[in-house]
């Protein structure tokens, strides 16, 4: 009786902890099924596929064909690229040997130069493009170069420049001037440091500031800060958002370290709210980049992934975005998790107020950076008090240690301040709205335009951020950055993935853009770098199979003596068939040797041995240089044209190098 009231015991306390280990089990099953629903798999797959990627360059040949274009637009093509490289080199001749002496000993230089375009083409464009912009002087939204030129600027300074550049030279000039008897003086503070944060706090609408002295410091102390204070872990960020170069928050491509405390959501999907309703306990801070809302789930567009069309799909779900904020919001408070806005690119861009003022949604943390020190070097966190606290009032030996040399410098302090008593003047808004209307009308007009001069070419916008997209499919869309600075544009590095305009743009400079947009867009047209469906009825299948086989070839390495031998079969059919059709002589010939290759056909069911000489022999004859003397040969002349390019971009003739 005893024994068994024990095993009912037993049996009843196994139940119950095999009840709570499947509950446990059951739970984690649950949480780690949401979490795979929400999980970005792109950042981490990208990054395991990095290691297998080998460099791969485009030959001479291949550049020029990377859609399968026929050869009469390669030639086009081949000449239109020799002239825009010929028109740079003499137009910007200082700027370019300034770029080559430091190109070797400046390593930032060098990263700008190798991402500029999509890297099986980087090769070519490196040995015949030198782009450098080298500035002396800005007027305007306009820059002056090492070669006197006047250029109009969509780079927009990554960012800082919002105002235009001439308030920023008073506000640094002002500033300067403000601090000049304190000098650099760091660790006691100049009184500047109050008003300043009184006017970021107001601006935020948070409870205190901290300053750092870049945008990729600011959120790495937002981050620090958000661990401190909720005592957990886990970061979520959301996929292709940018929040600087730090690799805590970077776990795709760009980052060499993989990371177990940085969780990679979907924008914009109903999964990622229910996972961090799901792991709310191990959260520490969800960090938004609000820019996002312009390509959600994308990186920034840039040219160098620009491999076709369809890679840049930048739209603008504002409203779509705003309510995606709001739900984020709510289940953040729903589940008492911090919600960290990183507005170091649209905190004063968008509107005065930043994102939180354009989206209509409030942070509990909110980074600022770039344009909010009046065109000094700069990061700030602005945060509820419970989150900036960076030593624990129970535990005097846990601390954050959040702290910076340069904090507070006196000159960035100066032409904050001016930035700052700027941006609350309630006449500043006026000037937001109509820098964001001029930009929103230009590309109204610009589409117009470019729609009636059948341009592939189209822009978009989000207040003055704005993009190029390409309607038509297409693998040279990157060149028109190069276009582009012929016509006297300068952009960043990322090319026409992300320009900026400014207050400064008036609607004379938006039409000169116009102008230059659309000039640049038929050069390009006109040098065959986007063919129609009618010039190239093949186009979207030969670019996938391009595009195949570069994806194959650069995964597996084919011996090299192996590549060489398929590119010589494939050039020299291409020139064979080029030749044999090149002049009425010439295709004469070429129809007498093809139907001796026929009869060789037909003579293999009669006389086997007969017939394989004879072929040989014509396949022999036909390889040779072209001769008068041998009336076979596909090629009796030389065909009349000159199709390649030399290291500097000068035409070779094909007659002259085969001689
Ligand atoms: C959203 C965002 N966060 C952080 C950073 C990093 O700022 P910084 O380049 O000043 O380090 C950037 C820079 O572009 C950014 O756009």
């Amino acid at each position: 009786m005893m024994n068994e009231g024990l095993r009912v015991e037993w049996l009843v306390a196994g139940l119950l902890v095999g009840s709570i280990v499947a509950a446990l089990v059951a739970r984690r099953a649950v949480t780690a099924f949401w979490t795979l629903r929400a999980m970005a798999l792109t950042p981490t797959l990208s990054r395991r596929l990095s290691r297998w990627v080998k460099p791969r360059s485009y030959s001479d040949e291949e550049f020029f064909r990377a859609d399968g274009a026929a050869e009469p637009w390669v030639e086009r093509r081949q000449q239109g690229l020799a002239r825009l490289a010929s028109f740079l080199r003499a137009r910007y001749p200082r700027c370019a040997d300034w770029g080559d002496a430091l190109r070797t000993s400046f390593s930032d230089l060098r990263f700008t130069d190798a991402n500029r375009v999509p890297f099986p083409f980087a090769r070519f464009m490196r040995d015949h493009f030198n782009q450098c912009a080298v500035v002396t002087a800005s007027d305007g939204p306009r820059l002056q170069d090492l070669d006197g030129h006047w250029t109009l600027d969509v780079g927009g300074s990554y960012g800082v420049n919002v105002a235009g550049f001439a308030r920023y030279k008073e506000w640094m000039a002002r500033g300067l001037e403000r601090v000049q008897d304190l000098g650099p003086v760091l660790g006691p503070l100049h009184p500047v440091v109050a008003e300043n944060t009184t006017l970021l706090k107001s601006v935020s609408g948070l409870d205190e500031v901290s300053f750092h002295m870049s945008g990729t410091e600011a959120v790495m102390a937002a981050v620090r800060m958000a661990r401190f204070n909720t005592r957990r872990k886990l970061i979520v960020c959301f996929a292709g958002a940018y929040h600087g170069w730090w690799d805590g928050v970077q776990p795709g491509l760009g980052s060499e370290r993989s990371i177990d405390d940085c969780l990679t959501l979907k924008d914009l999907h109903e999964a990622s709210l229910e996972a961090i309703r799901r792991r709310a306990g191990e959260i520490a801070g969800v960090l938004v980049n609000p820019v996002q809302s312009f390509h959600p789930n994308a990186p920034p567009p840039s040219d160098a992934i620009l491999l076709t069309s369809g890679v840049r799909r930048t739209e603008d779900p504002s409203a779509r975005y705003a309510e995606w904020l709001r739900r984020l919001r709510a289940v953040c408070d729903e589940c008492d998790v911090p919600l960290i806005f990183d507005e170091v690119y649209t905190g004063f861009r968008l509107a005065p107020g930043g994102a939180q003022e354009y989206f209509g949604v409030a942070a509990d943390m909110v980074v600022y950076g770039k344009t909010v020190a009046g065109g000094m070097p700069i990061g700030v966190v602005c945060g509820k008090k419970a989150l900036m606290r960076r030593f624990d009032a129970e535990r005097p030996m846990r601390i954050a240690y959040v702290v910076g040399t340069f904090s507070a410098h006196p000159v960035v302090m100066g032409a904050m301040n001016e930035f700052l008593r700027w941006v609350v003047e309630p006449s500043t808004a006026q000037l937001y709205t109509e820098m964001n209307e001029r930009c929103a009308q230009w590309v109204q007009a610009t589409n117009r335009r470019l729609l009636d001069a059948a341009l592939p070419v189209r822009v978009v916008h989000l207040g003055t951020v704005w993009t190029v997209l390409f309607s038509e499919p297409g693998r040279y869309n990157w060149l028109l950055q190069y276009y582009l600075r012929a016509e006297g544009v300068t952009l960043s590095w990322v090319g026409t993935g992300r320009c900026l305009s400014s207050m400064d743009f008036t609607d004379k400079d938006y039409e000169a853009l116009a102008t230059k947009l659309v000039a640049a867009a038929r050069a390009m047209k006109a040098d065959a770098w986007w063919l129609s469906a009618d010039e190239h009825p093949k186009r979207e299948k030969n670019m996938r199979n391009r595009l195949v086989q570069d994806a194959f070839l650069s995964l597996v390495r084919v011996p090299r003596p192996l590549q060489t031998f398929y590119t010589e079969v494939m050039r020299r059919k291409k020139d064979d068939h080029h030749a044999s059709h090149s002049n009425l002589t010439n295709q004469l010939f070429h129809i007498i040797s093809s139907s001796v290759f026929l009869g060789c056909y037909a003579l293999a069911f009669w006389d086997l041995t007969t017939a394989m000489w004879a072929g040989l022999a014509r396949v022999q004859h036909a390889q040779q240089d072209p001769d008068p003397g041998r009336l076979l040969a596909h090629s009796r002349r030389p065909p009349p044209v000159s199709d390649r390019l030399d290291r500097r971009g000068h035409a070779i003739d094909r007659g002259r190098r085969r001689g």
